[in-house]
C-alpha cells in the first residue's frame, strides 16, 4: 500500500488558541463595526486574515537570529542574504527594505512619473497605489479567464499578451516597465507560466522595455510550473525559480509570504541603473544599503527562509494544504476560484449569497458570518476592498466579490482546515436565509476596508 502524505516537518513550540461562544462574537463583531480588521486577534479562533507575515520559522531559522550582525555598514547578515538571493535569481544587487511595499517605494520613486503607465497581470493593491500616488496608471493586462472562478485552467494567472502589446504599441513612450505578480495574488494566488513569462520577456525586448517580477509568492508560483507545465516535472524547484528570474531584470519581494519571516522585503535586480537609481531613495526612506529596512537577524532568517521554501518538499507540503481545503470545500458544493490558489482559497461569496444585492456586499457579510459561526477570520476581496471610482466616487462593483482564505505556512493543521470548512459549510446551508447585508456607516476616502464602519442590515 502506498503510504499517505504527511508534513514534510515536525512541529517544535506551540501557541495556543480558544474556541470562544456565538455571544461573545456577536458582541465582538458589534464592537469591530463588523469590520474583522478590528478584531482583536485573541477574539480569533483560526486566523486565515492573511499568509503575510503569519508563518511559522523554522529552527533553523531562530537558529540563524542567534548569529544576527547588527553592525551598521558591512554586516555579514547582509552578505549573507546578498548571496542567498544572487544564487536563487541571479540578481547581483540587492537592497534590504521593510517590506514589500517599502520596496514598490524605494524603486519606484526612481521608475515612476507622472503620467506613465504600468502594464501588468492585476497589480496589488500597494503596487497600485504606489503607481496611482504617482499619478501615473496601473493598467491591468490579465488574461479575461481570471475573472470565471469556475473555469479550471491552469496558469490563471497569466497575462494576456495580446492586451499587452497593445499597450506597447499605444502608450510605448510612457511606458517606463512591465510588472508580472508571480503568483497573481488578486486573481486568486494563481500561477503564471513560464511559456507566459517567456512570451512576456519577448514583447518587452521587442519594444525595449525593463520587466520587473512583483515575487511575493515567486516559490509557489515555481512549484505550480513544476506541478502543472510541460517540461519541468524533472527540474528542481531551484533551478525553475533561476529560469523564472532570468526573464525578468529585476524584482520587488515581500518577503513576509515566500521568505516565511515575520517582516521583511527586499528589491534585487541585474541593472546597474536601477540599483544606483534606487539606492538613494533607500537611505532616504528605509536606512543605510547594508541594512536597509531590516534588523541583521531578520536578513539572517530570511536567506534560511528563501533557500528552505524553494526546496520541493515545503512548498508541497503547503499547497497540499490549500488543495485539502479546496476538496473540502468541492464535498460541500462551496464555490471558489478554480483551481485553487498557492497561498488561499478565494470563497465566490456573489455565488453563495445570491439574496444579499451587492449593494449591501455580499462578500463581507460572507465574511461576517463565518467569523460569527466559528470564529474565524477571513477577509473580504471584494466590493469594500474595490473602493470607489476616483472620479465618480461611486462604489466599484465590477470585479469580483470573494472571501478570502489565506493560509499561513506551517501554522494550522489539516484538523483546522475540517473546521473551516464545515463551519463554511454551515453558512452555506442556511444562505438561503441570509437576505440582508451590510451598510457602511462611515469609510475613509482610500483604503477603506481597514478602517470601515459597518452596519448589519
Ligand atoms: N505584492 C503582493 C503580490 C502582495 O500580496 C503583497 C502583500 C505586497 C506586494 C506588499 O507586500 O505587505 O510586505 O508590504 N500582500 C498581503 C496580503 C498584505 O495579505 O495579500 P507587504
Amino acid at each position: 500500500m502506498e503510504l499517505p502524505f504527511a508534513e514534510s516537518w515536525k512541529i517544535k513550540m506551540v501557541e495556543p488558541i480558544r474556541k470562544s461562544t456565538r455571544e461573545e462574537r456577536e458582541q465582538w463583531m458589534k464592537e469591530a463595526y463588523y469590520n474583522v480588521f478590528q478584531l482583536r486577534s485573541d477574539q480569533v479562533y483560526i486566523d486565515l486574515i492573511t499568509d503575510s507575515g503569519t508563518g511559522a520559522m523554522s529552527d533553523r531559522q531562530w537558529a540563524a537570529m542567534m548569529m544576527g550582525d547588527e553592525s551598521y555598514a558591512g554586516a555579514s547578515s547582509f552578505f549573507n542574504l546578498k548571496e542567498t538571493i544572487t544564487r536563487l535569481t541571479g540578481f547581483e544587487f540587492i537592497i534590504p527594505t521593510h517590506q514589500g511595499r517599502a520596496a514598490e517605494n524605494v524603486l519606484f520613486s526612481y521608475l515612476v512619473h507622472e503620467g506613465d503607465i504600468i502594464p501588468g497581470n492585476s497589480h496589488f493593491d500597494t503596487t497600485k497605489g504606489h503607481i496611482e500616488g504617482r499619478k501615473a496608471i496601473a493598467l491591468d493586462c490579465t488574461i479575461d479567464e481570471a475573472k470565471n472562478t469556475q473555469l479550471e485552467i491552469p496558469f490563471k494567472g497569466n497575462v494576456d499578451c495580446t492586451k499587452l502589446e497593445k499597450a506597447l504599441e499605444d502608450f510605448g513612450d510612457r511606458i517606463p516597465f512591465i510588472i508580472v505578480t508571480i503568483t497573481n495574488n488578486t486573481a486568486g494566488g494563481q500561477p503564471v507560466s513560464m511559456q507566459n513569462l517567456r512570451e512576456v520577456r519577448v514583447l518587452a525586448q521587442k519594444y525595449n522595455k525593463p520587466v520587473l517580477f512583483d515575487s511575493a509568492r515567486f516559490a509557489e508560483n515555481a512549484y505550480f510550473i513544476k506541478i502543472r507545465e510541460e517540461g519541468y516535472a524533472d527540474k528542481s524547484i531551484k533551478e525553475i525559480t533561476h529560469e523564472m528570474f532570468s526573464l525578468a531584470d529585476g524584482m520587488t519581494m515581500s518577503a513576509k509570504k515566500d521568505g516565511i519571516v515575520n517582516m521583511g522585503g527586499f528589491i534585487a535586480t541585474r541593472l546597474q541603473d536601477w540599483y544606483d537609481g534606487a539606492k538613494g531613495y533607500c537611505v532616504q526612506y528605509e536606512g543605510y544599503l547594508t541594512y536597509g529596512g531590516m534588523n541583521g537577524r531578520d536578513m539572517n532568517a530570511l536567506a534560511v527562509g528563501l533557500d528552505e521554501n524553494t526546496e520541493f518538499d515545503m512548498l508541497h507540503t503547503r499547497i497540499h494544504q490549500v488543495e485539502y481545503l479546496a476538496q473540502k470545500l468541492d464535498e460541500y458544493g462551496i464555490p471558489y476560484q478554480r483551481p485553487a490558489g498557492g497561498h488561499a482559497i478565494f470563497v465566490d461569496a456573489s455565488k453563495i449569497l445570491t439574496h444579499v444585492p451587492k449593494e449591501e456586499f455580499p462578500a463581507q457579510t460572507l465574511t461576517v458570518e463565518l467569523f460569527l459561526e466559528a470564529g474565524i477570520r477571513g477577509c473580504e476581496i471584494g466590493y469594500i476592498l474595490a473602493d470607489r471610482d476616483p472620479a465618480t466616487r461611486e462604489n466599484r462593483f465590477g470585479g469580483l466579490d470573494l472571501l478570502r482564505l489565506a493560509i499561513p505556512r506551517r501554522v494550522y493543521t489539516d484538523n483546522h482546515m475540517n473546521v473551516v470548512a464545515v463551519a463554511l459549510k454551515n453558512v452555506f446551508d442556511r444562505r438561503e436565509n441570509i437576505t440582508r447585508g451590510m451598510h457602511i456607516a462611515w469609510e475613509a476616502p482610500l483604503m477603506r476596508h481597514f478602517t470601515v464602519k459597518l452596519e448589519r442590515l
